[in-house]
């Protein structure tokens, strides 16, 4: 059986937050669940960027309701920024897409002092998450999506050097933050079932999508990446799968059925050994409420 967007249910009086929706794989889950009705967050850092999605997706649903927020997701005081002013316009969440990301930057910290990928990738949707569980586990058949990629394979989790500060691999940066994101998402969804919230926790990866991500790769590569690449609306897929499928349960991940999950129509799959980690997993937890400052409920 294929997935597809025509399967998922109408969405009206839901509402979803899609951060980094501006372009990219953001945007097209944000125009997704607008055009099945739901009411969308693009929270984006550059609010011109996120405007100009926001009408670039109402003259295709003019009827669409399209919010902008601003929210950066490498700064500490942003997501917190973000986090009550949502809190305080919306009395539920339906769906919070933890969707925006960075790939293999040159080195630099963020403001609170962090790797950058792990900042943004990671930590930023780490604390967001945190800070908005109380209206999610408020909202029934809320879901929170974590992308991850099949770069979780590239990296480990270092415990001992988190932010790079000896001998910094874009690579390697990339990889942690993404085993990371679904280390978070494993975690988040055992934590929930423990405390007997419904709230599902899903990860998803989009395979190899032509988006703006590779703009840091040597030329060559950007010039082979949408060759290799699906469509970034195709890439989307697995993402809206993991939101909105009827047959998701916590703890699933989902990602593209074909050419070794680069491609393909959306599907549950699998993921590595150190994703599954633990102890690990409890570890990276128990750090990331320390490093962000964000104790979670659960
Ligand atoms: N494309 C792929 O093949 C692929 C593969 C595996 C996983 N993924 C994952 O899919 C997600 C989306 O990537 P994409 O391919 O759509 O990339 P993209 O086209 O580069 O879009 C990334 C989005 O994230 C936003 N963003 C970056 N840093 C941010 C920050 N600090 N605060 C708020 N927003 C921030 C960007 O905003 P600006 O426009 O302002 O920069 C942009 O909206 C990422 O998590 C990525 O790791 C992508």
């Amino acid at each position: 059986m294929t997935w597809n967007i025509n399967d998922a249910p109408e969405q009206h009086g839901r509402t979803a937050i899609v951060t980094g929706a501006n372009i990219g794989l953001g945007y097209d889950t944000a125009l997704a669940l607008a055009g099945k009705g739901c009411q969308v967050v693009l929270a984006c850092r550059n609010m011109d960027k996120a405007s100009a999605a926001r009408q670039q997706i109402l003259s295709r649903y003019p009827k669409a309701h399209v919010e902008c927020q601003a929210l950066n997701l490498s700064s500490l005081k942003s997501v917190r920024s973000f986090a009550t002013a949502f809190a305080k316009n919306h009395k539920k969440l339906d769906l919070l897409i933890n969707n925006a990301g960075i790939m293999m930057p040159p080195y630099s910290l963020s403001e609170d002092g962090f790797e950058s990928q792990l900042a943004a990738n990671y930590l930023g949707h780490f604390a967001l998450t945190g800070l908005l569980l109380p209206l999610l586990g408020k909202t029934s058949g809320s879901r929170v999506i974590s992308l991850s990629s099949l770069a979780h394979n590239w990296g480990a989790i270092r415990f001992d050097d988190l932010n790079f500060k000896h001998g910094y691999s874009k690579r390697a940066g990339y990889g942690q933050s993404k085993l990371a994101c679904l280390m978070f998402a494993y975690e988040l969804d055992r934590r929930l079932r423990k405390a007997g919230l419904k709230t599902l926790s899903v990860a998803a990866h989009p395979g190899v999508a032509a988006t703006n991500l590779a703009h840091h790769f040597p030329r060559v590569l950007t010039v082979l990446f949408p060759l290799v690449g699906q469509s970034a609306a195709n890439g989307a897929l697995p993402t809206l799968y993991a939101a909105l499928g009827d047959d998701i349960n916590g703890g699933d991940y989902c990602g593209p059925r074909s050419m070794r999950q680069m491609r393909g129509s959306p599907v549950k799959v699998n993921s590595n050994r150190a994703s599954k980690d633990l102890a690990a997993a409890t570890r990276l937890w128990k750090l990331s409420e320390e490093l962000s400052g964000v104790s979670f409920p659960i």
